[in-house]
């Protein structure tokens, strides 16, 4: 059986609506799952969202709902956000499902059996507002807690705790290792993984007194406690890829599940340390899963607003589900895959979505398909000759070998925005090989060499249009079978079952005959009101 590519994104907080950091990193696995789609892998993209915890609960009081009828409420929006931006995931993890309980349930009685999980006594201050124990770290520099902590009280609580610092060693050992050297992309942020590993003190604790916090999953072997967030919310990864909690062998895990995993994991810098990077892979280890099979971490950098952290009491928070009515979803995707470098943080500018739009997808490559299709139709009543490989113009052929070398590179490290620059780059080079190569002025001329180039000019431009569509394609779905139905190049015609694939990312693929559709415009200019 084929082994299918596993790709997960993290699971977002429903205690509030969807923003564009949300959407930006739903749309980057999703790119990432249509490429390797598009490579022929059969994929397995799961996303979701978490619906537990603290500040859930908080909001739901605040609005006088259940937590569960609230976070249903809040979990359609996301729902409905993906279907308008295209984000096509195979499955779905909701923490509140009872098939992901029974998992996180089933993980702690095993730890809490193999005495990986103990109970102890913290004893400290607590703030009674922000409901939370505070330590040193929290002093302010006069040595004093804060204001925004409100009353403090000296607090004992019982609660359980997860041996983390137990498997410390074994953690940085794996983070030297061959695989553990690169299983963070982009590499500094491995670097920095090392160096919290390295202060890593401490046991984690995993539970909160129900009189606490009531909005979560139970311990199994406490009914008077439930489970904090992000030991519920880590597993999804597992849960909903058919993990059973009972086998403690890796290797006798269900086909289906060993058949998946190990998974890439898309999350945001900000939930690297101590989350994905400490907290997940000593869970992992815990539970058995050898080192050969931890996951791989892709770490995006974050939109923030005029260099400043959007949130919700600065007012600055983007909405993607306004922007995508406004300009398009495809428009959108294109900004938000385009306009940052991966890895990096980058700012949010609706005037620079407008701009990107305009240059790179209404003047060039909108323009090239536009003039393209109109010159086959007025100087060749649609029809194209076809110019075999070896016989195409050497430019032509070097433009297309290089496009496909820098395309090629940017996909092992995720880098959409580099595999777009590429694409774009040579959309250009087409607009350009038209000016050179004047097609009205060898429209006019009846000399037979004049007349042999005009047709070759023809046939490299529309079979470039056929490529691009096909490598634009997972950043630009709807757009990218828009250029095909223009081009005409439907599946009945072209005879195969798949013309969006890698393979036929061959230059010469366009028959001789073949008669092309009549030009539309695909990306209208987008006019930006006057402020
Ligand atoms: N629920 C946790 C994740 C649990 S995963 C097992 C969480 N949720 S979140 O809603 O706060 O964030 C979800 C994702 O969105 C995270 O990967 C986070 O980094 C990302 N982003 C949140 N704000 C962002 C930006 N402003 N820009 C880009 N991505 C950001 O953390």
């Amino acid at each position: 059986m084929p082994k299918p590519f596993y790709i997960t994104t993290a699971i977002d907080y429903t205690n509030g609506a969807p923003h564009i950091g949300h959407a930006y990193e739903k749309v980057l696995a999703d790119v990432i799952a249509r490429y390797h789609r598009l490579k022929g892998d059969e994929v397995f993209f799961l996303t979701g969202v978490d619906q537990h915890g603290q500040k859930v609960q908080q909001s739901a009081e605040k609005v006088g709902l259940p937590p569960q009828q609230f976070v249903d409420e809040i979990t359609a929006k996301f729902i409905a956000l993906w279907e308008k931006l295209e984000v096509r995931y195979d499955g779905w993890a909701a923490t509140t499902d009872p098939l992901h309980k029974k998992c996180v349930q089933g993980i702690l009685q095993r730890l809490y059996d193999e005495e990986q999980i103990y109970k102890d006594k913290q004893e400290g201050y607590y703030s009674v507002r922000q409901e939370q124990f505070l330590t040193d770290k929290e002093r302010g520099s006069d040595g004093e807690f804060g204001p925004q902590w409100g009353e403090i009280e000296h607090r004992t609580e019982e609660n359980y705790y997860f041996r983390l610092a137990q498997h410390r060693e074994w953690l940085l050992g794996y983070l030297q290792s061959e695989r553990g050297r690169d299983c963070v992309t982009p590499h500094f942020r491995q670097v920095e993984l090392v160096n919290a590993v390295e202060k890593l003190s401490g046991d984690l604790c995993i539970s909160r007194p129900k009189s606490r916090l009531s909005w979560g999953i139970e311990l199994p072997f406490d009914r008077d406690y439930v489970n904090y967030v992000w030991f519920d919310a880590l597993t999804n990864y597992i849960s909903f890829a058919g993990y059973d909690p009972t086998i403690s062998s890796f290797i006798l895990q269900p086909s289906s599940f060993q058949n998946k995993w190990p998974a890439l994991h898309v999350i945001g810098k900000d939930i690297l340390i101590p989350a994905h990077g400490i907290y997940w892979p000593i869970m992992l280890h815990a539970l058995g899963f050898p080192d050969e099979q931890m996951p791989k971490l892709l770490v995006h950098g974050w939109w923030n607003i005029s260099g400043a952290k959007m949130s919700k009491s600065l007012g600055n928070v983007v909405d993607p589900d306004s922007l995508a009515d406004k300009y398009g979803a495809e428009a959108l995707r294109y900004y938000l895959m385009s306009d940052i470098v991966s890895g990096k943080d980058a700012d949010f500018s609706e005037e620079r979505l407008v701009e990107r739009h305009n240059s790179d997808l209404a003047n060039s490559l909108g323009n090239l398909l536009n003039r393209t299709l109109n010159m086959v139709q007025r100087y060749r009543g649609g029809g194209l000759t076809r110019v075999s490989p070896e016989r195409t113009s050497a430019d032509v052929t070097s433009g297309y070998t290089e496009l496909v070398r820098r395309f090629e590179a940017a996909l092992p490290t995720h880098e959409s925005n580099r595999a777009i620059e590429a694409v774009i780059e040579n959309v250009s080079f087409f607009n350009g090989f038209i000016d050179a190569n004047a097609p009205w002025a060898l429209a006019k001329s009846s000399a037979p060499s004049d007349q042999a180039r005009l047709t070759e000019v023809l046939y490299d431009c529309t079979e470039s249009i056929r490529i691009f569509a096909i490598l634009i394609s997972p950043v630009l779905p709807a757009a990218a079978e828009g250029i095909f139905d223009q081009l005409n190049w439907k599946m009945a015609l072209a005879g195969r079952e798949e013309r969006f694939s890698l393979g036929e990312v061959k230059w010469g693929q366009l028959p001789d005959g073949h008669v092309v559709g009549k030009p539309m415009p695909l990306f209208p200019r987008i006019e930006r009101d006057p402020a």
